[in-house]
């Protein structure tokens, strides 16, 4: 089967049992505590704690995701960043019985899987949480037990998920294994857990499965790596003379990076760009003879009838790429100089290291094929402890973030109050001229505005929106500020609220050519100040009255 019956076998056997499919949601979550989606249960996780889904209580996806916790297991034959993720979710409705049975019969009915080949884990208890004795009775029903070999108990680390972000729902898992592969893991969420990790039974029992696409082509087309399946093959046979790791890096990374682009995520050195700049560097420094662009274009094809948002950007994803290529070209250059002026002085201890890492993007690897050509050593050790010091620091950092604990406010709040201004020209460009600003509230974390529009926006305008906003933040657009005569003004701005208002002589800022309004300000200097623009919700405000609110994500451009 290939992958895209997968998919679809999934998603209809699903809803032939009652479930509702939801589309995919974004990779950038609306939880600001996590950097990206990593699994299929974050856009429900409300649902799980008792608020009533719009979906009803049964509902499947393939939803795309992101785990940055995998990046240094790329290489081997189960591991990706990018992933897509089947599931399917009950909020209350049933619980451990119907999910094993689920898995069960699609795995062996549907797929034709033989049972000899599965063998499944169960939560063995600990001093919180007991043993799992339910799972384990519908388990040996259908053949599986310890005495069997094809039933094992495990512990916390294996057999217990979640929360997601600070808390959330969690509970005990059991796993179904594929030729000792982990393909399906069922979540039966049956506490919330707290920011202090204090765990309390859920009033609601839920349950979360997620099965990896990819692992689970890898046991239907029976390959020995999600590498050989069809969602890869056609970037993999595209790398020639690479050794079968750095193949691997290579198409992974170039996947990740076009979803991620596709979601307005920009290289920086923060957060989501953080980890956009790596995967892009890491897949140009292991793929230097490889033609990068026609492998995201290739990403593009093989992706594209599911997720269309990426052919509708695809110009952006390239001239990213290619951005990036020619910006890590220039920090190697730097970078080989001062590692030789480093390494002129000594063997490389591994602060230092690190700094010329994280200072120039210069990668470990490099530095050392420079020392090694010198005759010198690279404390490694040293080079990751410093950097996993430097990981808590910005983890520390993020957290006071997250907590609102902004030391800036008025820096943050600043921004969101340039990007209503862009917001505004955007609804105007993409709704029409009539539009007007008929509200707002800024806060540190994110942005609300109402304005005059009649109906729901569509999703493709919502989209469209978001692109032409981050589009501007992109082309580094001063904000300048001019004063001038309230009649002048009027003649060549926006004007939101009842003139009368304004007195005589008024300020005007203006973005470009693309937004000119009448504001006390304050603002940024240029747009490339904002972090990508993320509309998280549409909905009305009153009658004719729309209201968007939005985030901003990381920062959109790098330095
Ligand atoms: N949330 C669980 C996981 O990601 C099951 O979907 O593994």
């Amino acid at each position: 089967m290939t992958s895209q019956q997968l998919r679809s076998e999934f998603l209809n056997f699903f809803e032939k049992k009652g479930h509702k499919i939801v589309p995919s949601f974004s990779l950038l979550p609306t939880d600001p505590s996590v950097l990206f989606t990593t699994a299929g249960m974050q856009q429900f996780k409300e649902y799980f704690l008792g608020k009533k889904s719009p979906y009803g209580d049964k509902v499947a996806s393939c939803q795309k995701c992101f785990r940055t916790s995998d990046i240094e297991e790329v290489g081997d034959d189960a591991h990706l960043t990018f992933l897509e993720m089947l599931g399917n979710f009950s909020f209350g409705g049933y619980f451990k019985e119907e999910a094993i049975k689920f898995a069960y019969e699609f795995l062996i009915n549907n797929l034709q899987l033989p049972i000899s080949q599965l063998t499944v884990t169960v939560f063995g208890g600990d001093n919180e949480v007991p043993r799992d004795e339910e799972s384990v009775k519908i388990w040996e029903k259908l053949g599986f037990s310890e005495k069997n070999g094809n039933l094992r108990f495990c512990g916390r680390a294996d057999n217990f998920w979640g929360p997601t972000g600070e808390e959330g729902p969690c509970g005990p898992t059991t796993e179904i294994h594929i030729r000792g592969i982990e393909v399906w893991n069922l979540v039966f969420n049956e506490y919330f857990q707290d920011k202090n990790k204090k765990l309390t039974p859920l009033k609601q029992k839920g349950v979360d499965t997620g099965m990896g696409l990819e692992r689970l082509a890898m046991t239907a087309q029976d390959k020995s790596s999600v590498f050989e399946i069809d969602l890869f093959t056609p970037l993999t046979g595209m790398i020639n003379n690479q050794d079968e790791k750095a193949k691997r890096i290579i198409a992974d990374h170039i996947k990740g990076a076009v979803f991620l682009i596709s979601e307005g995520i920009l290289p920086s050195n923060v957060e989501q760009g953080y980890v956009l700049r790596r995967i892009l560097r890491r897949a140009i420094q292991y793929g230097k003879s490889v033609d990068l662009t026609s492998l995201a274009r290739k990403v593009v094809e093989i992706y594209e009838d599911i997720y269309p948002e990426l052919k509708s950007r695809e110009t952006d994803i390239l001239s990213v790429i290619e951005k990036e290529k020619e910006k890590f070209g220039e920090a190697l250059k730097i970078g080989i100089n001062t590692t030789a002026s480093e390494i002129a002085k000594g063997d490389l201890d591994g602060e230092t290291a690190f700094r010329l890492y994280q200072s120039h993007g210069f990668p470990l690897e490099l530095i050392k094929e420079e020392a090694k050509k010198a005759g010198r050593v690279v404390d490694e050790e040293g080079f990751y402890a410093a950097q996993k010091k430097h990981q808590e620091v910005s983890r520390a950092g993020a957290e006071k973030k997250f907590k609102g604990g902004l030391a800036d406010d008025g820096a943050e709040a600043v921004k969101y109050h340039t990007a209503t201004h862009l917001l505004l020209a955007a609804l105007r460009e993409v709704l029409g001229p009539e539009i007007y600003q008929k509200g707002s509230n800024i806060t540190a974390e994110r942005l609300r505005f109402d304005f005059n529009y009649p109906q729901k926006m569509t999703d493709g305008q919502i989209k469209e929106i978001e692109t032409l906003v981050n589009q501007k933040i992109r082309e580094d657009l001063l904000v300048e500020m001019k004063e001038m005569s309230k009649d002048k003004a009027l003649k060549i701005a926006k004007v939101s609220f009842d003139p009368e208002k304004y007195g005589e002589v008024v300020k005007v800022y203006q973005i470009g050519d693309f937004s000119i309004e009448l504001c006390g300000g304050p603002h940024v200097g240029r747009t490339s100040e904002l972090g990508v623009f993320k509309i998280i919700k549409e909905e009305s405000s009153s009658a004719g009255i729309r209201r968007i609110r939005a985030i901003s994500l990381g920062h959109a451009t790098s330095k």
